[in-house]
């Protein structure tokens, strides 16, 4: 056959093909995105692609559940969902069957190891459980609280008076990721990198962390996997930049655990009184391997950091558009405070529910964890319905659900009671830092900063 003739006979099947698919195949549900034959939905996927948060959350606007079903030409078939009963089967009733799974853990594999973010089943478990019992211990809360107080008190308030002083505009969301860094290295490593004074040289692992993140988030953006895989087969390109970005990280995190080691063992001579509450110091003490250890606490470094200086970020942005809403945000703050010689500490951010009304609808909003996905062991049906095949990829997407009126009843801001408070659901697999002592910590962590560079710059 001639290869006119190869390509006339490979149009007819294509052709034939489509004539089937009109008429036999049932339609995709008008709720999903267009698809066509064989290339599934490239096209609009395509056409969207710098606008994949909206366009994902108008498509889960009309579907009757809140889920679509997403197939393109050489991607995973993917079910996206925003329905709360879909999720907690996903999280909690059959979370066993929805690992993070192999598509996910080798992206972030070289960054993280096999750190908790990173791991699935046992190994999972067993560091869970570790980061659950770390997490209630009452001294490191006490060690979150007293970093989050000096990295406000010593630099973010500082930063931001002379800002005012001098009327001169700053970055705020640069401010808090160097903010957010400084705390959760004090809290997972037991160092400051002193990210936020500039006045200090910028530690290279700073950016060693930022080009690890960025690179692995790439691998994510890949249309076939195949791209980064053979790069890093090679040592080329990004890959190259990823492996000695990961270098310096690990040489960093060995020389403080060696380090740290060295401390305990004076301390066990009776030398010095050393003392730590950090995670790395509490890991070492119950008898962990180095490489554990290194992959734990980079996998909270990479955890806590973003996610914490992305809601701080959106909090100002939020209560700067609302001028009615700063007014009872400062209000309540004289309020809690004039008792206590107007410092705002732990205890008073107890008492500012609206502070916290506020901080949960900036979530709602703007969740710093926009989506997140897991990878079906089994076929399997949601609670609405929706068939998951085994190896689908299955995304919960909380920018999405905050979004959804069927949920809210409202679309935009609100804080009054009740705004934006999260599910009281346990799940199988939420977040270790948000739970516990996190979710109040971080959120202490922004009124921390809210009520203190507040107080200063009104
Ligand atoms: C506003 C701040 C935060 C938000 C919105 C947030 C959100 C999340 C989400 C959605 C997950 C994914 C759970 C999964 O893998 O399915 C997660 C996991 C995790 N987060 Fe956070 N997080 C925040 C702050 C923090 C902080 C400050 C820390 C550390 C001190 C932290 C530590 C972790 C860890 C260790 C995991 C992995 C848990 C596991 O796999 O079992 N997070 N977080």
């Amino acid at each position: 056959m001639d290869l006119f003739s190869a390509i006339l006979s490979l149009l007819s099947l294509y052709l034939l093909f489509l004539i089937i698919s009109h008429f036999i195949l049932p339609p995709p549900p008008p709720h999903g995105p267009k698809t066509h034959p064989v290339i599934g939905s490239l096209i609009p996927f395509y056409e969207n692609r710098h606008r994949l948060l909206d366009w994902y959350t108008s498509l889960l606007a009309t579907s009757p559940t809140q889920t679509f079903v997403i197939g393109r030409l050489g991607a995973r078939r993917t079910v996206v969902t925003a329905n709360p009963k879909n999720i907690e089967h996903i999280l909690k009733t059959n979370f066993p069957n929805y690992p993070k799974g192999k598509p996910f853990t080798d992206i972030l594999g070289d960054l993280l190891g096999r750190g908790i973010f990173n791991s699935d089943g046992d190994l999972w478990l067993a560091q869970r459980k570790l980061a659950s019992h770390e997490f209630t211990a009452r001294s490191l809360r006490d060690l979150l609280v007293s970093a989050l107080d000096s990295e406000a008190d010593g630099r973010l308030v500082p930063v931001l008076t002379s800002a005012c002083s001098e009327r001169r505009a700053v970055d705020l969301q640069d401010l808090f990721r160097r903010f957010a860094f400084d705390v959760i290295c004090n809290i997972s490593l037991g160092t400051d990198p002193g990210f936020l004074d500039v006045s200090l040289p910028e530690l290279p692992f700073v950016n060693a962390f930022d080009a690890a993140s960025m690179v692995s988030a790439r691998r994510g953006a890949e249309p076939v996997s195949a791209v980064w895989r053979v790069k890093r087969a090679l040592g080329v390109g990004s890959e190259r930049q990823l492996e000695e970005a990961v270098g310096s990280i690990h040489e960093y995190v060995n020389d403080i655990i060696k380090r740290r080691k060295e401390e305990i063992n004076v301390k066990a001579a009776g030398e010095k009184e050393v003392g730590r509450n950090d995670l790395l110091s509490r890991l070492i003490a119950g008898g962990n391997s180095d490489e554990a250890i290194r992959d734990m606490v980079i996998s909270f470094v990479m955890a806590g950091r973003d996610t914490s200086s992305a809601a701080l970020t959106w909090f100002f942005w939020s209560v700067s558009c609302y001028p009615d809403v700063e007014a009872e945000l400062l209000t309540e703050i004289m309020q809690v405070t004039r008792s206590k010689e107007r410092r705002v500490d732990y205890e008073s951010l107890r008492e500012m529910k609206y502070l916290e009304a506020c901080l949960c609808e900036t979530m709602r909003l703007f969740p710093p964890v926009v989506w997140d996905s897991k990878h079906a062991d089994n076929d399997d049906v949601l609670p609405d319905g929706t068939r998951v095949r085994k190896g689908d990829r299955v995304t919960y997407f909380p920018y999405g659900m905050g979004r959804m009126e069927s949920i809210w009843g409202r679309t935009g801001w609100s804080s009054g009671p009740g705004g934006g408070c999260p599910s009281k659901k346990e799940k199988g697999r939420s977040c270790c830092g948000c739970r516990r002592t996190s979710i109040q910590c971080s959120k202490r962590g922004l009124g921390f900063a809210w009520g203190r560079t507040w107080h200063l710059c009104k």
